[in-house]
């Protein structure tokens, strides 16, 4: 386990807990993808919500997660999914183009900073706890593996471009959470 100190099996055990269990591209049978690699490790956290419906049980999200995958590829022509993970209201966490694949989120920042995506439009109401917990469960995970600087910037979507994502809601609670600057 390469990204955490020390060595004692305890650690490495509270190491494990930090990351949360992803469903990988095979398991929500992804379409093959040939986008540019990563600048890692990355600089920014970008939260964004997918803005259209949600889904809160296994089967619903992979079905979503492709159809997202889908719209990326087939409306807006890129190379994969738009974000490096996404969050259902399931509280779990779906892999999108993951650590080392650049996503199409926010131009400008794609290859620097990590794009967290809500599937849902948080604007009135936000994520259940489960999906918060997972994503910031995540973050953390980044950092530990090495995936993240530990020194990154968090933003809300609207933070470096100009949208409605994450939704208000969703802004709300991420701007507590911590390394957020507006
Ligand atoms: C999922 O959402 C639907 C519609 O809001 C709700 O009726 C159902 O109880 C939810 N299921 C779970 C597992 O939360």
């Amino acid at each position: 386990w390469w990204g955490c100190w020390g060595e004692t099996e305890e650690y490495v055990g509270l190491c494990a807990t930090a990351c949360p269990s992803v469903v990988m591209r095979s398991d929500w049978e992804a379409r093959e993808s040939h986008c540019a690699k990563m600048n890692l490790p990355s600089k920014y956290v970008i939260i964004s919500h997918t803005s259209g419906r949600t889904c809160n049980v296994s089967d619903m999200c992979r079905r979503l997660v492709r159809d997202i995958q889908s719209h990326f590829m087939d409306r807006l022509d890129s190379c994969d999914t738009g974000y490096n993970f996404l969050v259902g209201q399931d509280g779990v966490i779906y892999e999108g183009t993951g650590w080392n694949v650049q996503g199409s989120h926010t131009a400008g920042y794609n290859d620097i900073a990590l794009g967290i995506a809500f599937m849902g439009t948080f604007t009135g109401t936000a994520p259940n706890a489960a999906a918060l917990e997972a994503a910031q469960s995540l973050i953390q995970c980044a950092v530990d593996k090495g995936y993240l600087t530990p020194n990154y910037l968090l933003v809300g979507q609207s933070d470096v471009e100009n949208t409605l994502s994450p939704g208000k809601a969703l802004y709300n609670i991420v701007k507590t959470w911590p390394h957020f600057k507006h």
